[in-house]
């Protein structure tokens, strides 16, 4: 076993995570060299006790794997965060994406019917005109920051809509998937523990009102409705959802709502800013794709996903004793998913380091790889980022970005402000 952080490449230490991002690439690089995966003890975090540690799975096909055999790798211990999370956050925080089957499978059965291709249909016409709105009011502000006026929007807009969050709420809904989304980053959480934690459950607990109250008007209404007929909006379906007699509990439905706002904003927004970002960098790669926009574009999304890798990990626990391309694993050890990493392998992506909106075969693992956890909301975001980025390349094609101001996490490739600039 290599014990990590002698040569500076701790990935438990918040400093790494502050690294310019071409340091933090050649860095995994150097792990990825390595015969086996590092051992890490893990960061430092006030609200737990410290736990054993973690391999750091950095490679493709270590990542494939610990996704595909999820009986062995469970994420029901945590997936989202690297200790294991105290009690008093599963309330809010436990949602399918930190649970194994049966309970997973039995809440993905249930939201995935609410995921009907109807609704989706319905999301489709709302991104379009939503980006085409943007743009517009991009267009009358002038160079300002990207994220708040475009990045933002649009997946702010599209899963309150869905949602059936009214407008007057979206700033109160952001402001808390920040705060939960955090990572170690001042700006959002105190360096004070006790006040970090109640910020965290207190994010938490406005989001579950939200929805408790959302979920209470829509049942009322459905109990006046001569039909019986629900809304049009995935609060309704999944209040109303029933599988073999089974419906979520309110518990249940505040936390994967928690789940779906944080999850498909911060992702989105920040794959957006990268966008953003790389066609600054790689002018080339603007100019390839406004020369054959509908035969690039989906190319380019999933370039784009696989080059920032918006979420940079998730864990997994061990379930039993297992080998895994050379390395043997002990029931209970921790395992951390480097998506950021695998999508950077130079055994699976040549040059790596390139952005090619060409690039084919692209097997990424930017939304995690194949398996039971496999994102929810891909096709979504893949929709949101292609309507997007045609509406504002094609329309502003020569916005620039400036110099971004990155958020401080382990978690998420964020950004918080990003500059840009266009004549118009
Ligand atoms: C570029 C945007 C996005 C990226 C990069 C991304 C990435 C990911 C990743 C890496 C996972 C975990 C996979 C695992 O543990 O194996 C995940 C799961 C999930 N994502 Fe996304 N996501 C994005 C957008 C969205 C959107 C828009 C939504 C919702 C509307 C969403 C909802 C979810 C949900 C609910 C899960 C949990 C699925 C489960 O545990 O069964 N995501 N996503």
């Amino acid at each position: 076993m290599t014990v990590a952080g002698m040569d500076g490449i701790d990935l438990s230490e918040n400093e790494f995570w502050a690294l310019p991002l071409a340091e933090r690439a050649a860095a995994f690089a150097r792990l990825r060299a390595e015969e086996r995966p590092r051992f890490y003890a893990e960061p430092e975090v006030p609200f737990t006790d410290k736990g054993p540690g973690y391999y750091a799975l950095v490679r493709h096909a270590d990542v494939v794997e610990a996704s595909r055999y999820h009986d062995v790798f469970c994420s029901g211990q945590g997936a989202t965060n690297i200790p294991d999370l105290p009690v008093e956050f599963n309330e809010y925080f436990g949602s399918m994406i930190n649970m194994d089957d049966p309970r997973h499978s039995r809440l993905r059965r249930i939201v995935s019917r609410a995921f009907t291709p109807r609704m989706i249909a319905k999301f489709e016409d709302d991104v379009r005109r939503a980006a085409t709105a943007i743009v517009d009011d991009l267009l009358a502000t002038g160079p300002c920051d990207f994220v708040p006026n475009v990045a933002a929007r649009l997946p702010l807009k599209i899963i309150c809509d869905m949602m059936g969050i009214p407008g007057d709420q979206y700033d109160m809904v952001l402001a808390n998937s920040n705060i939960i989304l955090s990572g170690a980053d001042p700006e959002f959480l105190s360096e004070d523990a006790d006040e970090a934690v109640t910020r965290l459950l207190g994010a938490g607990q406005a989001l579950a009102d939200l929805v408790t109250g959302l979920a209470a008007a829509r049942t009322e209404a459905r109990a006046h409705s001569p039909a019986g007929a629900p809304a049009e909006d995935l609060v309704s379906a999944l209040v109303t959802a029933n599988i073999d007699g089974e419906q979520l509990t309110s518990a249940e439905l505040a936390s994967f709502f928690i789940l779906l706002v944080v999850a498909g904003n911060e992702t989105t927004r920040t794959a957006l800013s990268h966008a953003l970002m790389l066609f600054t960098e790689f002018p080339d790669q603007r100019a390839l794709l406004l020369a054959d926009t509908e035969g690039r574009i989906e190319g380019a999304v999933e370039e784009i996903v696989r080059y920032s890798s918006p979420v940079t990990f998730m864990r997994r626990t061990l379930t039993q004793d297992y080998a895994m391309n050379g390395q043997a694993y002990r029931k209970g050890d921790k395992v951390v998913l480097y998506y950021y990493s695998a999508n950077r392998d130079e055994a699976v992506f040549a040059d790596p380091e390139r952005f090619d909106i060409t690039r084919s075969p692209n097997p990424h693992v930017g939304y995690g790889a194949v398996g039971r956890h496999f994102c929810l909301g891909a096709h979504l975001a893949r929709r949101e980022l292609t309507v997007m980025l045609r509406e504002l390349l094609t329309r502003v094609p020569d916005i620039t970005a400036g110099e971004p101001d990155r958020l401080l996490s382990s978690f998420v490739n964020g950004i918080k402000r990003l500059p840009c600039d266009f004549s118009g």
